[in-house]
């Protein structure tokens, strides 16, 4: 004897796909909805990421002088120096103890010297007007003229970046 089918039982194909692929739109809709906040969050360090380079015009340095530039979202000091702070700085090559080095390892030529400038204790940026050259506000780490610690906390030299001369008065960091 035939079963009896009612319309209940009767599956509609096409209004189940409609409905399955509805449900899969919205879904995606819905997680590109709850995503778009994180991707825009994301999107400045991106671009910060993409800063590979920063060129520097040294010409709008004075001597004695120093000017911050930014470099894939840190700080760079830019330091003219006067000769008789490139003096200061090879003396020093005698004195420094906390984390050794000379002048002449830290800079490609002696009147520009290039340094993050982040406190190596913490990332604090160091400010002009110590009795050394710069002085952190942090803690009072102090950096002489070729960016070395010479108070702590700070652990270490403020860092070089790797950078290069275009030419006489060009830099490229990065
Ligand atoms: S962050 Fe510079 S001394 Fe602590």
């Amino acid at each position: 004897m035939a079963e009896k089918v009612s319309k209940k039982d009767v599956v509609d194909h096409g209004k189940r796909d409609f409905l399955s692929g509805t449900t899969k739109a919205f879904g995606a809709a819905g997680a590109a909805c709850a995503c778009y906040p994180f991707i825009k969050s994301m999107s400045p360090s991106a671009k910060v990421e993409a800063q590979k380079y920063t060129e520097v015009d040294l010409s709008e340095i004075a001597e004695g002088d120093t000017k911050k530039v930014i470099w894939r979202g840190k700080a760079v000091f830019v330091k003219h120096r006067t000769q008789s702070e490139i003096a200061l700085a090879a003396a020093g090559d005698k004195t420094v103890s906390i984390d050794p080095q000379t002048d002449a390892e830290r800079v490609k030529k002696p009147e520009w010297l290039v340094t993050i400038a982040h406190c190596t204790h913490l990332g604090c940026v160091p400010i002009d007007g110590s009795t050394e050259n710069w002085a952190c506000p942090c803690h009072g780490s102090q950096f002489d003229v070729s960016g070395r610690v010479v108070k702590g906390p700070a652990p270490k030299n403020l860092e070089i970046p790797p950078y290069e001369f275009l030419d006489d008065n060009t830099i490229k960091i990065g």
